[in-house]
């Protein structure tokens, strides 16, 4: 036994009492454990049934993920599962909070199974760039059949008590103390005389038709090997014997715990949890959030006072006159019905937010009571002056000022203010509401327990929360500037934007730049290349086929027409022929004669351009950490996750051939392909940039 097992007897049933928090993961101290228990229960005079409970939040959330890498030590998991499935003994699992992955496995492989009414359950190993490697593809399809079990596999998803009871994946849901219960369950068992039941022992379940099911999870995964992966270990259970199944999805995990989407996965899925962890924010309290303020009903004012509705804050919003009000309204009404379509919220909570917690109004003074607000009023430095001057006069002392400026200088907006100290960026992405990303833009004077309340807003709001500091773009639309116009420059030398989205897509990105710059809206940018004219370095490359664009009226999805055509009953454009005609023409007032792009050379351009700015991010302190670019990118830019991220990416690709890569564009174009002093010194001292985020852990 281990000290993360306890062992008790309650009549004739042992209960093995999981105890390893925060969410009971399987390490090897407790595997042991188990494994151990279960033999001295079945060693133990009178025992007839053992008790598989958890203790603390969950029963148990899977492997112990931070053990992945090392040699793995015995017992392992499958044969623990199939040791406690292979028990004389009537085996049940009492689950309560999350069964997840290897904990999943573990419930599976006993007899039977109760679970608290708000339990959950899944095989989420996808997530993790796996699929699970402890029988759960040969057991789950056993007791769900094939299509459910797919289902749960390939998406990872989370299946509430209710819906694993249908499937059959609980045989039983009983509210109360998880140990309770589950005596009282297997008492009963016991009395009623109930036989072992080993999953094993099932069936096989029906056949489907294998490589279309597979095709279809391929597509949907952009790439991702696992889900698809997953579908051919399904296919095992059916059409292999159990040990042989078994065997083969063993196989297949440990094949997938080589790849680099597993790294990238795992590299996602603990610096999701690290961005907000910062080393000044310690022991600094937030500031109390009972009301905001929203500036500014367009685009984003009224998706982010949407996201705070749904997150149960009233929201005092201003505009400038009553028809800007009444539109604003009528989009945080349109935003709020479609949570309501959704089942995210009930028509009562539904009326409660748009007709009592949500005030529109057009006088400051109605900010009063406020404790935080966030500007979103046009992008113009004069407009945000003009208005944080206002801010400052109706606000409460104490109370925060946000702008969610897309590029603007924070301390310049600050200045504006008698309060420098509560000013901050807090940058949203579109849609606000259900964007995951949020960065908090920390000023100079920007006080820490304002930037803490920024973070508690993000934790509140359900976002993914990264600290950036000031720069034109902060992290991530710094980022996008500099890729965005390495493809440009391709564009300009003979590529298309249709060939560069093709070749982004492939890679795995949701939408390629063009179609994302359709999506945003083309006056963005225009706005802000003629911002940055004036202070323009000559030797910059500047395309001027896209204000061309604009100057036709044409700025993307809004107006029907940009880089793509859209018609009204379709969701993705067409190419839309104006646009080669206006490069054409660029090429030949410039005198260039376009040149063949490979798809290899356009993702090693744009992936290069993105690696070098971003490494200046970090290498400035714009950005703290590797992980904190990563998960802006990830969250805020469709970058595929099972890459980790940029950083992540480069890491796995090779620092050295990306910088000779950098270096060698650099003859043609010496002022864009300026390489990062950080990447140079990171392949200088035969460094990754992993290393700089494990630096930043200890
Ligand atoms: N292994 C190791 N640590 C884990 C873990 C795991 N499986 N699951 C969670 N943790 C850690 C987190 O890193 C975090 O650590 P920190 O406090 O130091 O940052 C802590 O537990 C709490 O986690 P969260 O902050 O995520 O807490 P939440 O309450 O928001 O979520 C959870 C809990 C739903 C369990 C979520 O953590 C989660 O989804 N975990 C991963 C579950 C998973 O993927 N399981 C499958 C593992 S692979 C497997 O089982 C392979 C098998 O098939 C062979
Ligand atoms: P928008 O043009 O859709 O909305 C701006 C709104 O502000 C309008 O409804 C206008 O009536 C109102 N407004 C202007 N001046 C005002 C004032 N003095 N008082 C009250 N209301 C006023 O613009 P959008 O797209 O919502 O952008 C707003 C801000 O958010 C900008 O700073 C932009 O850079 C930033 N942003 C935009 C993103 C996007 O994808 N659209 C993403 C992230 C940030």
């Amino acid at each position: 036994m281990t000290d993360k097992i306890a062992y008790g007897r309650h009549g004739d049933i042992a209960v093995l009492r999981i105890q390893n928090p925060p969410v009971n993961a399987l390490s090897h101290a407790v595997r042991k454990g188990l494994l151990a228990g279960l033999e001295r229960a079945e060693a133990d005079d009178g025992v007839k049934a053992v008790l598989l409970v958890g203790e603390g939040r969950a029963f148990i959330a899977g492997a112990d993920i931070k053990e992945f890498g090392k040699t793995p030590l015995e017992p392992h998991l499958p044969d623990l599962c199939n040791r406690l499935e292979a028990s004389p003994l009537i085996v049940v699992a009492s689950m309560h909070g999350v069964s997840l992955g290897g904990g999943l496995e573990v419930a599976l492989s006993t007899h039977y199974r109760i679970a608290q009414p708000d339990a959950r359950v899944g095989l989420p190993e996808v997530h993790l760039g796996l699929l699970p490697g402890a029988g759960g593809t040969q057991r789950l399809p056993r007791v769900t059949g094939v299509a459910a079990a797919i289902d749960m596999i390939t998406t990872g998803r989370h299946v509430k008590a209710p819906e694993a009871l249908e499937a059959g994946v609980i045989d039983r849901i009983e509210a109360g103390d998880p140990q309770t219960v589950g005596l009282a369950y297997a008492q009963a068992l016991l009395s009623e005389g109930a036989a072992r039941r080993p999953v094993s022992a099932l069936p096989a379940p029906d056949l489907i038709d294998w490589d279309a099911a597979y095709d279809a999870v391929l597509k949907k995964g952009r790439g991702q090997i696992a889900p698809a992966q997953a579908v051919r270990a399904v296919q095992a259970s059916v059409e292999l014997p159990f040990a042989e199944g078994l065997k083969a999805e063993r196989q297949m995990f440990w094949d997938l715990m080589k790849t680099d989407q597993r790294q990238g996965m795992i590299h996602a899925f603990f610096s999701e949890r690290a961005v907000g962890n910062l080393p000044e924010l310690k022991s600094v309290a937030a500031r109390d959030l009972v009301a905001i303020g929203v500036i500014g009903g367009g685009t984003m004012g009224a998706g982010i006072a949407t996201a705070a509705l749904l997150a149960g804050l009233p929201v005092t919003l201003i505009e400038m006159n009553d028809a800007a009000m009444d539109a604003a309204k009528s989009r945080i009404a349109g935003y709020l019905a479609g949570a309501l379509k959704r089942g995210k919220i009930s028509q009562s909570t539904h009326d409660a937010m748009l007709n009592q917690a949500l005030t529109i109004a057009t006088d400051y003074d109605a900010l009063g009571t406020v404790d935080l607000v966030i500007e979103a009023v046009f992008e113009e430095m004069a407009v945000k002056k003009s208005v944080f001057a206002r801010l400052d006069a109706a606000c409460k002392p104490g109370a925060i000022l946000a702008s969610n400026t897309s590029y603007l200088d924070i301390n310049e907006i600050a200045a504006s203010t008698s309060r420098l100290g509560d000013v901050i960026g807090l940058h949203f992405f579109s849609p606000a509401h259900v964007m995951k990303l949020l960065e908090v833009v920390v000023g100079d004077q920007s006080a820490a327990d304002v930037v803490a309340t920024g973070f508690a807003l993000g934790k509140r709001l359900g976002k993914i929360s990264v600290r950036a500091g000031v720069c034109d773009g902060f992290i991530g639309n710094r980022i996008l500037s500099t890729y965005r116009t390495a493809a440009d420059h391709m564009i300009l030398d003979g590529a298309s934007p249709y060939q560069i989205d093709r070749v982004l897509t492939d890679f795995g990105f949701a939408m390629g730049p063009y179609a994302v710059a359709d999506l945003a809206g083309l006056d963005i940018g225009w706005a802000m290349r003629k911002r940055l004219a004036p202070t323009r370095d000559p030797r910059e490359r500047v395309g001027r086929y896209p204000d061309r664009l604009c100057e036709a009226g044409h700025f993307g999805q809004k107006t029907g027409k940009g880089f793509y055509v859209y018609e009204k009953s379709q969701r993705a454009g067409a190419p839309n022929p104006e646009v080669m005609a206006l490069i054409e023409a660029e090429r030949q007032e410039r005198g260039i004669t376009p040149r063949d792009f490979a798809d290899t050379e356009i993702l090693r351009r744009y992936m290069a351009a993105m690696v070098n700015e971003a490494a200046k991010v970090v290498g400035e302190g714009i950005a703290r950490r590797p992980l904190d670019v990563d998960m802006v990118l990830l969250f805020g830019y469709g970058f595929p996750r099972y890459w980790g991220g940029p950083l992540k990416w480069a890491d796995l690709t090779g620092l050295i051939g990306l910088l000779e890569d950098i270096e060698s564009y650099a003859n043609e174009d010496a002022y864009f392909w300026q390489p990062a002093p950080l990447l140079q010194k990171l392949v200088a001292e035969g460094r990754s940039f992993d290393d700089l985020n494990k630096e930043a852990a200890s």
